[in-house]
């Protein structure tokens, strides 16, 4: 059977970078707060999100400027300038280019998101139309953090069976639009932000040791309450209703606690897996790309099972928790400044809402 590889990555994220200061500014949370429990010194966000923090940051009474924001979007408008999409785009065209290649040549795109354009067509959909695609497969998964492994394993098949060739991957998230920014919703609106990251995929050639290995996924239902959004989905009737926000419905949800200890559970759970399966141990192992959550919750599952700190690369302290969109990031900046060799054994592991988690292995 075939071997698929990673030929290329790409990313994206937004120019406008939100301080734990400005965030401090703009609600009752402060950098120490932020830095001590997560690592997360900044992050990027779309346009319109930090427009509205910068107003929030200025508004002397905060809870009737988020009421306002609520009845009437910011200054009036309720369009936003960008979308999930237009962040898939970037990276897909950042992917592209260095593949030197364009939109027509992809054979598949798989792209997961937690926040879609739309409820339908899903966003892979709306990335066709903004890359001018008319017959090109395209498929929208939503499984949270964990989305890029789960889009990874599916490309890997696609490959392996030969039904294609030449697949783009891409986790885009566009997290920052739907948290409140007011005392209710800052347990969660100071971890997320917004990015994409890219990768296409290409059979190996046979001789080639570069190329994906293993695949673990899993799923346990039981704990959904402890991380979900209900936002304007089909659990109201009609599902977008103006009762949803004044009962405060439409705000995510999570029990901070509870995720980190199953986080760290889990990423434990799935890396012994991977490496019992690949008859390998953690020694054998020169990067583990690790879905960028949280830094205290990595260095928890770094410390139970004694992986060396520089084998764990991190730029949540940047980005912050760019859910699915984290990994992709990661492994194209660790490409990028050269830490990954040719030949080097890496381990992409994700955990999120569902829950959701997974592990790669794949040689590069
Ligand atoms: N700023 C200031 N205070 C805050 C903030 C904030 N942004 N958010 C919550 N608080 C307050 C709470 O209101 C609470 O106050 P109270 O004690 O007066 O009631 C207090 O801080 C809670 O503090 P702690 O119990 O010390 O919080 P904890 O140590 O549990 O840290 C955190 C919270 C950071 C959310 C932690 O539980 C965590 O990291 N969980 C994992 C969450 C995560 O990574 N989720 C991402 C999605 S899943 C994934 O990607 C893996």
């Amino acid at each position: 059977m075939r071997k698929a590889k990673i030929l290329t990555t790409g990313m994206y994220v937004p120019d406008y970078v939100v301080t734990n200061d400005l965030l401090a500014q703009a609600m009752d949370t402060s950098d120490e707060w932020i830095t001590q429990r997560t690592g997360i010194k900044e992050r990027r966000m779309i346009p319109d999100t930090y427009k509205m923090l910068q107003q929030l940051a200025r508004a002397p009474d905060k809870e009737a400027y988020l009421r306002t924001l609520y009845d009437t979007g910011v200054d009036g408008k309720i369009d936003a300038e960008m979308s999930t999409a237009d962040l898939a785009l970037a990276a897909t065209q950042d992917a592209l280019r260095r593949a030197n290649m364009t939109p027509q040549d992809l054979d598949l795109i798989i792209q997961t998101s937690v926040v879609p354009d739309y409820v339908y067509p899903g966003v892979a959909c709306v990335l066709a139309e903004k890359l001018h695609l008319t017959s090109t497969p395209t498929f929208s998964l939503n499984q949270g953090c964990a989305g890029f492994i789960y889009i990874l394993s599916l490309a890997d098949q696609y490959i392996k069976t030969g039904a294609y060739n030449t697949v783009l991957v891409l986790g885009a998230e566009l997290m920052s639009s739907i948290f409140y920014y007011g005392v209710r919703g800052r347990d969660m609106s100071v971890l997320f932000a917004d990015g994409a990251g890219a990768a296409i995929l290409v059979p190996a050639a046979d001789d080639e040791p570069s190329g994906l290995i293993s695949h673990h996924l899993h799923t346990d239902g039981t704990l959904l309450s402890k991380l979900y959004g209900e936002l304007f989905g089909s659990t109201t009737f009609p599902p977008a209703v103006k009762k949803k926000i004044d009962d405060d419905r439409a705000r995510p949800r999570m029990e901070g606690r509870v995720v980190f200890a199953q986080a760290v559970r889990r990423f434990r759970e799935v890396i012994q897996e991977c490496l019992e399966a690949n008859k390998i141990g953690i020694d054998d192992v020169d990067h583990f790309l690790f879905h960028q959550a949280n830094k205290r919750l990595l260095a928890a599952v770094a410390d139970s099972l004694n992986i060396p700190s520089s084998k764990i690369p991190l730029n949540v302290h940047k980005y912050g928790n760019t859910s699915a969109a984290s990994v992709p990031i990661l492994l194209h900046e660790t490409l990028r400044d050269g830490r990954i060799k040719r030949g080097d054994l890496c381990l992409l592991v994700a955990f999120g809402t569902g829950f959701s988690w997974g592990a790669s292995l794949l040689r590069w």
